[in-house]
């Protein structure tokens, strides 16, 4: 079980009874009203052919050419990453394995883990994995699809996974996540973030280049979420400052629990 810090304010956006850990910057009320009025998207145009390219293929290129403008979109508000991360460092035992998907230029996420713990940071971007093993030396990266890749069975104490499962066809979201719990040691803790529009996939520009995103309303992510086999035990959905964009997020925080049999759990639940 994970200790939750006392003092701290209820913030829960999606599950109502749990305490959170912290105060978010912008109130779960205060989001549901900001995305009524506003919609929220991040492309700057859908783009009609992306010449039967692999999703993978689109973010890979993509990334490799605007890794670093990539970097420069978090402004003078601070996204909430770092405040999420922190929770999960202050309950790891030092020299934890962790995985850090999607790992990108690994600032600020992976240098911070790899102060203390034993890191791995998989991107699908040559550039990325470039920059990550400049950015943090003694971090180990490899640059792959996490679809293609594999970890040993209940081999790493937590995973985090910033910002990169909405790159993902959101129908593998389910099977990511039932093989991260295959990675994940009994209790052990993931942390994740994606972006809550029902968006079943689009290729649209993006910082000038084609790119690819996938995803979920929030409480079908929740579901996927335990449907894998964790127990959320913190949540919201937070807005971040991307540019000149305000973008919608869901923050999950879970550890292992036990998984049902395969074909036991029904989708809708
Ligand atoms: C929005 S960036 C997030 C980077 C970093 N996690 C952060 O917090 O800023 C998404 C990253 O995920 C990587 N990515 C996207 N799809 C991936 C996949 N299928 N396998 C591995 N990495 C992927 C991209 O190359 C990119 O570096």
């Amino acid at each position: 079980m994970i200790p939750k810090p006392s003092g701290s304010t209820s913030v829960n956006a999606g599950m109502g009874s749990a305490s959170g850990w912290y105060r978010p910057l912008i109130e779960a009320s205060e989001v549901r009203g900001r995305l009524r009025d506003k919609r929220v998207r991040k492309i700057d145009a859908v783009v009609s052919s992306s010449a039967g390219r692999e999703p993978h293929e689109i973010v890979a290129s993509g990334y490799d050419v605007v890794a670093e403008d990539y970097a420069k979109l978090e402004g003078a508000v601070e996204w909430p990453r770092m405040r999420w991360l922190h929770n999960v460092l202050a309950v790891l035992t030092p020299g934890s394995r962790v995985l850090d998907i999607g790992c990108g230029s690994g600032i600020p996420a992976t240098r911070e883990i790899a102060k203390e713990h034993d890191v791995v940071g998989v991107d699908v971007s040559a550039r990325q994995i470039e920059l990550a093993r400049h950015n943090v030396p003694g971090a180990e990266f490899v640059q792959a699809d996490i679809e293609t890749l594999d970890f040993p069975q209940a081999s790493l104490d937590a995973v985090v996974a910033f910002y990169v499962l909405d790159h993902l066809p959101r129908e593998r979201h389910a099977s990511v996540l039932e093989r991260i719990h295959a990675w994940l040691k009994p209790g052990g803790l993931l942390l994740l973030t994606v972006e809550t529009e029902d968006e079943p996939g689009v290729t649209g520009r993006w910082l000038g280049v084609e790119m690819f995103f996938s995803c979920f309303d929030a409480d079908t992510t929740r579901r996927l979420i335990r449907n894998a086999g964790f127990e959320i035990v913190n949540d919201a959905v937070e807005i971040q400052i991307e540019g000149d964009k305000e973008v919608s997020y869901l923050w999950a925080l879970g550890h292992t629990t036990p998984r049902a049999p395969a074909g036991s759990l029904n989708p809708d639940q």
